[in-house]
């Protein structure tokens, strides 16, 4: 039977929720269901609330942290039992976000003009940390499947490490935001050529624990003695606990001569001091929260299978590509045959859904929308309701 309760509709507001805080100012309008911004409306495991509470709450000092062995153990263990990944304490360091873990390896191991790949679509701030910091963004457009799924463009990739010599490329791993674990051979292929072209991989797994449907999450490191050589790993246990807020995230580079200088140049900047907060509950779900997540990608699954089989029977202008990874669904909605625009339109001002817009991601998100499935089923079943009403009054 069931632990946790996952149906259960958890008020958000006035507690300074993201997804429904800055609606209006997104979306310009207030009244939508919020589905876009990738955190979960779950409950946390009680586990991480009751360490909150024992260990920090109920102590009323709160003073400057350091970070302990039990919380370094907790990431390592939990690495090396879930998905083969087995790193050393000196060889992992704590970054405050994954999207501040890029940040800092942009800034580190490249310099301004540098050219990084990206492989669209993909998400977004990737583009917006590269442009951003004055380096230049490459797309290696991700190729569309027969399954509605994407592949890399491998032979595209060579090419462009070959003629435009980036420094550094990304891999979404498993892909946000369609969901894709990339397969072990796949990801060996792009180890060797960034070796051989000098090229570091950046590897955001923070979706690696929430893996759907039997998949397996293969860690970029673990593929080969290229692979170990030249990545940066970023991983969280935010999304997979649903404590995005608390800003806990870690880096793991196996390579010495990437790392020590990295870290050192993280260390002196205090780059690495976290939150109390935040390593509490690190530690307390790592160490408390399996079962937890067993039951919610259960229940993700679940919602992910209504939506599909909706679609299929009620809407088939869009297409639910299953994730294997992940709690976001990736909507084509080509077969609407409307355009972008219209398709955007449809969902925010017709069917009253806050989703994020596949153009985000890149023009091969064009009349794609991303739905959140992290939210409980009866949510879940008033989209579809809601878009289906939408649809068929655009008949
Ligand atoms: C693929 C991916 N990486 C990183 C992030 C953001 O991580 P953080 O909040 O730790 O910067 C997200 C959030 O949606 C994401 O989808």
């Amino acid at each position: 039977m069931a632990k946790y309760d996952f149906d259960k509709c958890i008020d958000r507001h006035g507690t300074q929720c993201k997804k429904i805080e800055i609606l209006k100012q997104d979306y310009g309008r207030d009244d939508l269901l919020p589905l876009w911004i990738a955190d979960m409306d779950f409950a946390v495991c009680p586990e991480i609330t009751q360490a909150l509470v024992h260990r920090l709450a109920d102590h009323p000092v709160y003073g400057y942290t350091c970070l302990y062995d039990g919380y370094w153990q907790s990431i390592i263990d939990w690495q090396r039992e879930r998905n083969g990944f087995e790193f050393t304490r000196e060889e992992v360091t704590f970054v405050a976000g994954i999207v501040t873990g890029f940040g800092l390896a942009v800034n580190f191991f490249t310099k301004p003009g540098d050219k990084i790949v990206i492989q669209q679509p993909v998400y977004y701030p990737f583009k917006d940390v590269i442009d951003g910091n004055g380096r230049i963004t490459i797309n290696n457009a991700l190729l569309p499947g027969e399954d509605n799924l994407y592949r890399m463009d491998l032979e595209g990739l060579e090419r462009i490490m070959q003629e435009e010599k980036p420094r550094m490329m990304v891999v979404c791993n498993p892909h946000n935001p369609a969901g894709i674990a990339w397969e072990p051979e796949v990801l060996r292929e792009v180890a060797r050529m960034a070796r051989k072209h000098g090229v570091i991989v950046f590897s955001d797994e923070i979706f690696g624990d929430l893996m759907l449907y039997g998949h397996k999450h293969t860690p970029m490191a673990t593929v080969s003695e290229d692979a170990a050589a030249v990545t940066v790993t970023c991983g969280a246990p935010s999304k997979t606990f649903n404590i995005a807020g608390l800003k806990s995230s870690w880096c793991v580079v196996m390579n010495p001569e990437l790392r020590e200088p990295f870290f050192k140049w993280i260390e002196i900047n205090e780059l690495c001091n976290a939150n109390l907060v935040s390593i509490i509950a690190t530690e307390a779900a790592y160490r408390n929260g399996a079962q937890w997540l067993e039951e919610c990608l259960h229940y993700i699954e679940g919602n992910v299978d209504y939506v599909e089989q909706y679609c299929r029977e009620h809407i088939p202008g869009i297409v639910a590509v299953k994730p294997q990874a992940g709690f976001l669904v990736w909507l084509d909605c080509t077969g609407l045959g409307i355009s972008h625009d219209e398709v955007v339109s449809l969902f925010r001002d017709k069917a009253g859904l806050a989703m994020n817009e596949g153009s985000m991601f890149g023009e091969a998100g064009r009349c794609h929308m991303r739905f959140n499935m992290g939210s409980p089923r009866s949510v879940i079943v008033q989209a579809m309701h809601q878009l289906e009403k939408a649809v068929n009054e655009m008949k």
